[in-house]
């Protein structure tokens, strides 16, 4: 059987850097924490914590030790908060989001109302809106950003994960919004490129295995992505997850796994399959 991985799969920038950040940290001892999961990876998230490092949803939890950001940002109440309680910060925002704040903030003091296209329940929107000075709206389609009011300068920055489309919509609604209009393309590819990599790849095969949390958007994404092209599609998180009935009559199968999916557990899944394939060969 022939195992093709995904020509793009896996850590995107911010999340492996996030990551790095993280086990370092834990490297260096003392009371290390978290805000929230520091990925959507469960088992990334139970290494660091057999390390010493705990998970808080809150940082009024805390008085005292290392706190490690996440990849994609907290509010800036909860960085001055941090600040304040004079704890260790590793800050490990995403450069890409950390523009998004900034052009929020800049935004903001030049005058302009801002309009964030995006999920605002997701923790990267309530970040980026946090460091928004004057008026600030979430909205997560051209037909929500329609019913926006009149406003005479708006500035649009979009969560790093839209769609390059749905920042187009909102844009053309906010020029009937406003007279003035300035836009921040705030978009990081790396989840775009993982979907079209996942699609060439279902072209090939006769199954998909996609990896990574259940909890993770972007691998149900992947997961969807690839079942409508192929039927014979798979998500799991890790390798004993996998069955070999779904390898039954298989010739290739493709392997691809979401951006916060670590190298080891791609590994050990086409490992897996290779124990699979020899066991079902004899
Ligand atoms: Fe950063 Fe893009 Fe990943 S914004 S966290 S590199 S998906």
């Amino acid at each position: 059987m022939e195992i093709i991985l995904a020509k793009q799969a896996g850590f995107c920038f911010g999340v492996k850097r996030a990551t790095q950040m993280a086990f370092e940290a834990a490297d260096m001892g003392g009371q290390t924490f978290t805000l929230g999961p520091i990925i959507h990876s469960p088992q990334v998230v139970q290494k660091l914590e057999d390390m010493g490092v705990k998970v808080l949803n809150d940082l009024g939890e805390l008085d005292t030790g290392t706190i490690i950001i996440r990849s994609h940002g907290v509010t800036s109440g909860e960085l001055e908060e941090a600040v304040r309680k004079e704890l260790e910060i590793v800050d490990a925002t995403c450069p890409f989001v950390k523009k998004a704040q900034e052009h929020v903030q800049s935004l903001s003091c030049a005058g302009y109302d801002v309009v964030v296209v995006g999920d605002a329940d997701h923790p990267e929107v309530q970040g980026i809106v946090s460091y928004a000075m004057g008026k600030v709206y979430v909205v997560g389609s051209g037909d929500e950003a329609a019913k926006l009011p009149r406003m005479s300068k708006i500035g649009v920055v979009a969560q790093t994960t839209q769609s390059f489309e749905n920042l187009e919509d909102v844009v053309r609604q906010c020029l009937r919004r406003g007279s003035e209009l300035r836009v921040f393309h705030t978009i990081c590819d790396a989840t775009a490129v993982r979907q079209d990599a996942a699609k060439d790849l279902a072209k090939q095969v006769d199954c998909v295995i996609v990896i990574g949390g259940f909890n993770s958007g972007n691998t149900k994404r992947l997961a969807e992505v690839c079942s409508e092209i192929q039927v014979r599609t798979h998500h799991i998180e890790t390798a004993d997850q996998l069955l070999p009935e779904w390898l039954e009559g298989v010739a290739r199968v493709g392997v691809t796994a979401g951006a916060s999916t670590p190298k080891w557990i791609i590994d050990e899944v086409i490992e897996m399959i290779e124990q699979i394939d020899k066991d079902k060969n004899g």
